[in-house]
């Protein structure tokens, strides 16, 4: 044999997290968000539904994912998209009703998969029976007492209690006629003035959402997404801010501000994980708190609170090599050190969709949406910069979050009209921010038919631009070099290698420079992606096991990675050590 074969290509630098016997689903998943109203529409309405998730979970269970999360589909005005609930215990009619929740999730049981839904606790809709009696009863009652009421500041009241802002632009307070015509107090809503949020001091309030969590462990759920997890607690006497706050970001400066972390919001999940313990099975709760310091994030999975909080540090990192390492190294020792997993994100229903991110040219940049009138995103770089830097992270230990459509290597439509627009952001930001309707248009199945396959009768409550036709589900199935044909065997070589339980070396290969190339070792799988600068070499004898775009080989054999690629490896056969560091 080649003496060359016989050692490593790479160096070990250091292990960055051990590998782990631990059984728990939740430790390894992967999990595919469903966002409801894009999905797959079975009335011919225009709008997604339950009924037509369930018709199309074949796809999720051929893609080889374990688990889905759908966002709400309760009832709710669609203020903002279902996360305005008017009824935390009903099918809102434009999905269906409960039977039909039923009959989906007894569908994703039947085919292996666990179904997470979504729970809205920091505000209700201004159509929650709630609020509506709070709106009829005075200042100072029981009912005023579940929202957070207050009398204005200055002369009559008339200036908001406090200069807070609401995260979807405009002030956070909106002031209230009172039963007598009169002028009255205020309530504060951080999102939509159709959004109040609720008062989780008032033990009713938490009595209400035990009670919620109940209604669907009992129909059979396996966990929640725990919407605004951070926002539910406010600093006492609610003082004035003027930092700013944005959605997954977190604080602009740092901070995250007298409305958001606050220590009492831990008392909560860990009265939600006693609930959900009480269950039999392996129920969980999966925090959406966007903090700027994972050390913040990872107290929200502490041993007896939640089980997996999004890694939004992950998905803002910008498309560099040594940010890139970081995170990951940074991710994991954060989750380790409570005994949690860390789980990888690139892409969901509020952030412009990475294939259209990553192609910016600045592409660290996290746009509050893209218009026709912004910056063009490069679509084909974007989308080989996307499928590498998933490729990386279904390479990772954890548990990795899918948004639908990813697997299409759907863009962001960035030409979607105005007038088309719902977000409640384009409208508070005065058409400022686009807002979030471009990463949500609805998917497109096959190249022809109505709505690409997305409804009968060929309607979408978001216009799908010409570009979805070569996205289509249709036109990559059995397509060697598709996305599609990417996500699904990467995800079987995950699960075949058991990467979602592996260890994590950082390494080192010759002669690349650390600035253009991150490379890493799980069990015996190199995974290195290619950031910038020249080809990286890897030599003959390794052996490639995926990669997220073309590799060649030159004359001497040697694998040649393009920047803008991933490729997982196996070394020769001589450098596979044997890999003993376990934890249990
Ligand atoms: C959800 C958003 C929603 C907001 C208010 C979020 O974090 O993901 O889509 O607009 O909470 O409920
Ligand atoms: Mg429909």
């Amino acid at each position: 044999m080649d003496a060359l074969l016989d050692s490593p290509p790479w160096t070990s630098l250091f292990p960055v997290h051990p590998a782990t016997t631990d059984a728990q689903w939740w430790r390894t998943a992967v999990v595919y968000q469903v966002y409801p109203r894009s999905f797959a529409d079975s009335d011919g309405d225009g709008v997604g539904d339950l009924p037509g998730i369930t018709a199309r979970l074949d796809h999720l269970a051929a893609l080889g994912v374990d688990a889905v999360w759908l966002s709400p589909f309760y009832t709710s005005p669609q203020v903002d998209a279902g996360y305005d609930v008017a009824d935390h215990r009903d099918v809102d009619p434009v999905f269906g009703t409960l039977a039909d929740f039923d009959a989906m999730l007894a569908r994703a049981h039947a085919l292996g998969l666990r179904v997470i839904v979504d729970v809205v606790p920091n505000h209700t809709s201004d159509e929650h029976a709630w609020f509506r009696r709070a709106l009829a009863a005075p200042a100072g009652s029981a009912e005023r007492a579940r929202y957070v009421f207050r009398d204005g500041r200055g002369a009559q009241g008339a200036e908001p209690p406090n200069n807070w802002r609401s995260i979807f632009g405009g002030p956070a307070w909106t002031r209230v006629a009172e039963p007598d015509g009169t002028q009255g107090q205020w309530y504060l809503h951080l999102f939509d003035a159709r959004q109040p949020d609720l008062d989780w001091t008032n033990p009713e309030v938490r009595g209400e959402f035990e009670e919620v969590l109940r209604f669907w462990l009992d129909r059979g759920v396996d966990g929640f997404r725990v919407d605004v997890a951070h926002g539910l607690v406010k600093a006492d006497g609610l003082p004035d801010w003027d930092g700013t706050t944005a959605m997954v970001e977190g604080g602009a400066d740092g901070t995250t501000g007298p409305m958001f972390d606050q220590e009492g919001v831990h008392e909560i999940y860990r009265s939600w994980r006693a609930v959900l313990d009480a269950y039999p099975g392996d129920r969980v709760l999966v925090a959406e708190a966007w903090l700027d310091s994972l050390s913040r994030t990872a107290r929200y999975v502490r041993p007896g609170e939640m089980h997996q909080a999004f890694n939004f540090a992950y998905l803002t990192t910008p498309w560099d090599a040594d940010r890139n390492r970081q995170v990951v190294v940074d991710s994991l020792a954060a989750s380790d050190a409570v005994g949690a997993p860390t789980t990888w994100v690139l892409s969901n229903h509020d952030v412009v969709r990475h294939t259209s991110r990553l192609g910016l040219a600045d592409a660290g940049s996290l746009p509050k949406g893209i218009r026709a009138l912004d910056e063009q995103p490069d679509a084909e770089l974007g989308l080989r910069r996307a499928r590498a830097a998933t490729l990386q992270m279904l390479a990772l230990p954890g548990v990795a979050y899918l948004y639908q459509g990813e697997e299409l290597g759907l863009p962001e439509d960035t030409a979607m009209p105005d007038e088309a627009r719902q977000d409640p952001a384009w409208f508070r930001s005065g058409g400022l921010e686009a807002g979030r309707d471009g990463c949500r248009v609805p998917l497109p199945w096959s190249a022809d038919g109505p709505a690409h396959g997305f409804s009968p009768t060929g309607r979408s409550w978001l216009p799908q631009p010409p570009s979805f036709a070569r996205h289509a589900l249709d036109v990559q199935r059995g397509v060697p070099g598709s996305t599609y044909e990417l996500y699904r065997r990467a995800l079987a070589l995950r699960r075949h290698l058991q990467l979602a339980s592996g260890s994590l070396d950082l390494v080192e290969l010759a002669g690349v420079g650390t600035s253009d190339a991150v490379a890493l070792r799980n069990r015996d799988v190199l995974v290195v992606t290619v950031h910038r600068g020249a080809p990286v070499l890897l030599p003959a004898g390794c052996d490639l096991l995926i990669a997220s775009d073309d590799v060649a080989r030159d004359e001497a054999g040697s694998l040649v990675l393009e920047p803008g690629t991933t490729a997982w490896v196996l070394p020769p056969r001589a450098a596979r050590l044997p890999h003993a560091r376990t934890t249990g």
